[in-house]
């Protein structure tokens, strides 16, 4: 009966973010985003795009190597995911390697454990502690597996979003959560030919696209926006000096509207800048690693070198220079 009972959610957080965002000097809203249920049900049919290379390469090469990860991972470790588990390539790690517990950690407690539910099916035997909690702050691991050796797992070049300071951030924050003597399976995107990155980021049937407009309809949708979506159009570009695929929002034309009762203009042309994709060299991801106390002690990269995935260590404090 109450008006408020059918307002849509706020998130204050979404809410600072865009309208802080929108009035800044390079307009700008963070790539997470992206992920209401819509577009996380888009950023799936991507990962099905012939362009879209990372998912099925990565996916590839766990499978292909699962029996070396076997053989240096051994069983009775416990694996902490860091997002909250994908439907194909969590469960290829786990049957290769047979771990004593698994925690998946994310901030959306609904697709934790829905995840989490569908992966008990698989696994029935496995031990499974989520954790619903931001990564990006250090965690204390459920008691049940601080016993345990841990493998922290981050697949998916989700890595790639963060620019180098807090990517690096992120990196010694998740060597605290592991603790002493942790390692870390990380996938990392590479540097490659830029039409490849290019079409793997704006797709001849428009799924992409679609991602990055849909983030205004969710703006729309809760925080009371009228943004004519037709107004802008989706853009992916390559950032040499950066070394990342940038996906803007170009206005067509000259336009105007309001998010929340504030008012903003862009003329024609002018973009919102909504996600980075850092991209790396053979020697950049080891330096990123090391810069957060990560030493990489192997890695898998498919034929073309279109992605790898890096085995480090946590690296024991030294007073080395
Ligand atoms: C989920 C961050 C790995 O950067 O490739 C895909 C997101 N954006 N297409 C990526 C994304 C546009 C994706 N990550």
């Amino acid at each position: 009966m109450d008006a408020i009972a059918i307002r849509p959610r706020v998130d204050p957080a979404f809410r600072n973010d865009v309208l802080a965002g929108l009035a800044a000097p390079v307009p700008a809203v963070p790539a997470r985003w992206f992920y209401d249920h819509r577009g996380s049900e888009l950023f799936e049919a991507i990962t099905e795009l012939p362009e879209y290379y990372p998912t099925r390469t990565e996916a590839d090469l766990l499978r292909r190597h699962s029996h070396e990860f076997a053989r240096l991972l051994g069983r009775g470790e416990a694996v902490v995911e860091f997002g909250s588990g994908s439907s194909t390539k969590t469960p290829i790690l786990l049957s290769a390697i047979r771990p004593g517990a698994y925690v998946p950690i994310d901030i959306s407690g609904d697709f934790l454990r829905e995840s989490a539910d569908a992966l008990q099916a698989q696994f029935p035997g496995l031990p499974i502690h989520p954790v619903e909690a931001d990564f990006m702050r250090p965690i204390t691991l459920p008691a049940e597996v601080t016993w345990m050796q841990k493998l922290g797992f981050f697949p998916g070049s989700t890595i790639g979003n963060l620019v180098a300071r807090t990517a690096v951030d992120l990196l010694r924050v998740m060597k605290e959560t592991l603790g002493e003597g942790a390692r870390l399976l990380i996938g990392m995107d590479r540097i490659k030919d830029v039409n490849v990155l290019l079409n793997a980021y704006d797709d001849a049937a428009g799924v992409t696209a679609a991602f990055n407009l849909n983030l205004l309809h969710r703006i729309n949708a809760e925080l009371v926006g009228d943004i004519p979506v037709d107004a802008f159009r989706h853009r992916a570009i390559w950032n040499d000096p950066l070394s990342r695929i940038e996906m803007h929002l170009e206005a067509v034309r000259d336009v105007s509207f309001t998010v929340s009762g504030e008012r903003f203009s862009f003329r024609e042309g002018a973009t919102i800048h909504t996600e980075n994709s850092h991209k790396y060299g053979h020697r950049d991801s080891r330096i990123l690693l090391r810069a957060a106390g990560w030493g990489v002690v192997q890695e898998w990269t498919d034929e073309k070198e279109w992605f790898s995935i890096l085995l480090a260590e946590a690296e024991p404090p030294r007073f080395a220079p």
